[in-house]
């Protein structure tokens, strides 16, 4: 098959190469086999390409890429939920930096264990769905954890990303808080408040840890711990999600789950359309453009999520 394959660390530009003699990877039992329609992209790609998690890698030469939408065309042999011909989506590495497979979404065939994948949304495109995975179960877990609930206010520091999209919709419309506030550039307010922000703060004019008014729940998904924890009310969380850097308590960080099961349930917002996929204006690069995908993505600044499509 066709496939991106790195075979040393480094700038993604520079190590990805475009192989068409890559082996398609073996089924196991619990595994179904994917025909990859459109592949998201996230920061963890470029970050593992680049070294900065390989104590707990896989060996290389690695096909990278965690968030699939896809046909499944081959089943293991206890597989019960999942049969030839669905479609389907997920986060194929369960533990999102403890050895994600050799064999990633950046091909085009992928395996996954079945407990990861759900349904894709009856309303959403191929493209669409690969964009949400990684970052919507990044945004849940992240807000579970927080115990956000209805009489709360939560703050989300990097709105306008591909986690905080996500953050910022499901604090709305799952966890029904009371007030949200997020952060983003100038040129990025109007979005905030199309997603349902009730105060966007321009981070280039204001400090918002200088507030008058403090949070319940701050989502940082920017590494800002530091600031974050001035601007909690007593009693408030911090959670962090940037894996590297200081973590100023009481800030605490994790890192995600993937679970089919919690994209299940969250299916119904998205079908229903309350929660939307975001995906930046140049958001959708053909396979053949997976490393300049990859140089935008680096960037920090692409809104909402990047998705590779078509894959042949
Ligand atoms: N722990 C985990 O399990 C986990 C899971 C997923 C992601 N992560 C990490 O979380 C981070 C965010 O991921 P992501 O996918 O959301 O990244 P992303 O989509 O690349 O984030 C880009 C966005 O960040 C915004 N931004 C940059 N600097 C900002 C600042 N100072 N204040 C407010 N907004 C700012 C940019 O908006 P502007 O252009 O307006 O600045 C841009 O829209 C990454 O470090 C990623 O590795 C961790």
């Amino acid at each position: 098959m066709k496939a991106w394959v790195y075979a040393h660390h480094g700038n993604p530009v520079d190590v990805l190469k475009l192989e068409s003699d890559v082996d398609v990877p073996q089924v196991k039992d619990d595994q179904v086999l994917i025909k990859v329609v459109a592949a998201g992209l996230n920061p963890v790609d470029f970050k593992r390409i680049l070294g900065l998690f390989i104590e707990a890698d896989s060996p290389l030469p690695t096909v990278p890429g965690y968030d699939v939408a896809g046909v499944v065309v081959k089943v293991g042999s206890q597989v019960t939920l999942f049969k030839e011909g669905d479609e389907v989506y997920g986060n194929i590495n369960e533990k999102g930096l403890d050895h994600p497979k050799r064999y990633g979404t950046l091909a085009e065939y992928t395996v996954a264990e079945e407990k990861l994948l759900a349904p894709k949304p009856k309303n959403l495109s191929f493209v669409e769905a690969a964009s949400i995975p990684l970052a919507i179960g990044t945004a849940y877990e992240g807000l579970e954890k927080t115990a956000l609930s209805v009489s709360k206010s939560i703050l989300v520091l990097g709105g306008a990303g591909g986690v905080g999209t996500f953050v910022i919709q499901l604090a709305k419309h799952v966890f029904g808080a009371s007030k949200i506030a997020a952060t983003s550039s100038s040129a990025k307010l109007e979005l905030l408040k199309d997603l349902g922000v009730d105060l966007a703060i321009d981070y280039t004019k204001d400090n918002f840890e200088d507030l008058a008014e403090k949070f319940d729940v701050i989502y940082d998904s920017i590494g800002q711990s530091e600031r974050a924890v001035k601007a909690i009310k007593e009693g408030g969380q911090v959670v962090t999600i940037e894996p590297l850097g200081d973590l100023t308590p009481p800030a605490f960080r994790f890192i995600l789950t993937s679970s089919g099961a919690m994209l299940e349930k969250l299916n119904p917002f998205l079908e229903n359309g309350k929660v939307k996929p975001v995906i930046d204006p140049r958001g959708t690069f053909p396979f053949s453009q997976t490393p300049e995908a990859f140089s935008y993505l680096q960037t920090g600044r692409v809104t909402g999520k990047l998705v590779i499509y078509p894959i042949p």
